[in-house]
């Protein structure tokens, strides 16, 4: 009995193996599709982070699924024109769609690429919430840790989270957070400041006012900090901060009073007069959070105030810094991306010429004083 013939060999007898399918129409249309939606969804993005910024945008979670999306497309459009590539041979349609396909994955990712960073510029952007404490002229704010100390609001009010989503309890927990730490660092910058103001000879009625408006920066610190420990449902703190030591070691030196000056317009009249005008626009269904606006409001008008004596104290010391404070005036409108940034960088604009024609004193400081004032 014979045995049973072996299997026959696959494609025996000369046929062709059957070609393996390069997909390239495929590989076209996902890269195609992921060209477009990757920009989209770092515009997103940035727009969302903006918006928590100034404690809106919106939900994290869609926008999480949107960048997992992209980047299965990308990482799909990626595999099909490579496949394409080595399985259509040497010549013809296939590879060319395939080269077409990987050349726009790649653009995929430089226009995605190019829309973070557009994102980065416009979170880098204004720089007004108090008096930040600048490290190489870039502010800079404490890590956080699991912790009670600062996270007890000393009235003892807290907002009333059972109400909110997960979500909103999240996003609210992000926001004070944030603020809590700028909050943090303000009383970094004003002790600097006051410092700053000694060794610059300064009167003691400034001094004082600069130590008072760190002890403010501390009760808004611990205000914030309990509200965001309140919306986290677990107490928030600063962690240890060494990094603040590097704006006594890199600023210090050089150039004191034209620091000085440039940092009481730009981060005093115009930062801290901001955020008091963003804290009186914003108000809050919940008591406890109102009051913290409140307050928050009323002393950074105070700090303001603060910028705008400090700012005249030194163009009186020294009249050439004009130039210098003129230009940045003129950034701060530049960089103005609302309605009220806009106004109020004009206000402080008119303020600072009016300081410099007559050493402080006038009426348009005067104006540019009682537009943040919300006493
Ligand atoms: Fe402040
Ligand atoms: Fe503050």
């Amino acid at each position: 009995m014979q045995p049973p013939a072996p299997y026959p060999p696959p494609y025996a007898q000369g046929s062709a193996a059957p070609a393996a399918r390069p997909h390239t129409g495929v590989a076209v249309g996902v890269a195609l599709v992921s060209c477009f939606v990757m920009p989209v969804v770092y515009v997103v993005l940035a727009f969302g982070l903006l918006g928590h910024r100034f404690g809106g945008g919106p939900s994290f979670t869609p926008l999480g699924v949107a960048m997992a999306v992209g980047f299965a497309l990308w990482i799909t459009a990626l595999v099909l024109s490579i496949r394409s590539i080595l399985v259509s041979g040497r010549l013809g349609a296939s590879r060319a769609g395939g080269i077409a396909a990987l050349i726009v994955s790649v653009l995929s990712v430089v226009t995605a690429a190019a829309a973070a960073a557009f994102g980065l510029i416009l979170l880098s952007g204004g720089g007004a919430h108090g008096r930040p404490l600048r490290v190489r002229g870039r502010p800079r704010t404490a890590p956080t840790r699991r912790d009670t100390a600062w996270s007890v609001d000393p009235s003892g009010a807290l907002p009333d989270a059972s109400r909110l989503t997960a979500d909103e309890r999240a996003r609210e927990a992000a926001r004070w957070t944030r603020d809590a730490r700028e909050e943090h660092a303000s009383i970094a910058a004003f002790a600097r400041l006051s410092v700053d103001l000694l060794a610059l000879g300064a009167p003691p009625g400034l001094v004082e006012r600069a130590h008072r408006a760190a002890l403010d920066e501390v009760l808004h610190a611990r205000l914030a900090f309990a509200l965001a420990g309140a919306y986290a449902g677990e107490p928030v703190g600063p962690a240890a901060w060494p990094e603040a030591l590097d704006a006594e070691a890199a600023e210090r030196p050089a150039g004191t009073l034209r620091r000085v000056a440039l940092e009481s317009l730009v981060d005093g009249a115009y930062g801290e007069g901001l955020a008091a005008l963003r804290a009186a626009a914003e108000g809050s269904a919940d008591p406890a959070v109102a009051a913290v606006l409140a307050t928050i409001a009323r002393d950074e008008a105070g700090h303001a105030d603060l910028g705008w004596d400090v700012l005249a104290f030194c163009v009186a010391l020294d009249g050439s810094l004009a130039p210098a404070l003129v230009e940045a005036a003129a950034n701060l409108t530049v960089r103005a991306d609302s309605a009220l940034e806009r106004a109020h960088a004009a206000s402080v604009r008119e303020g600072l010429d009016a300081l410099l024609a007559h050493q402080g004193g006038t009426a348009a400081v005067e104006r540019s004083r009682a537009a943040t004032s919300t006493r």
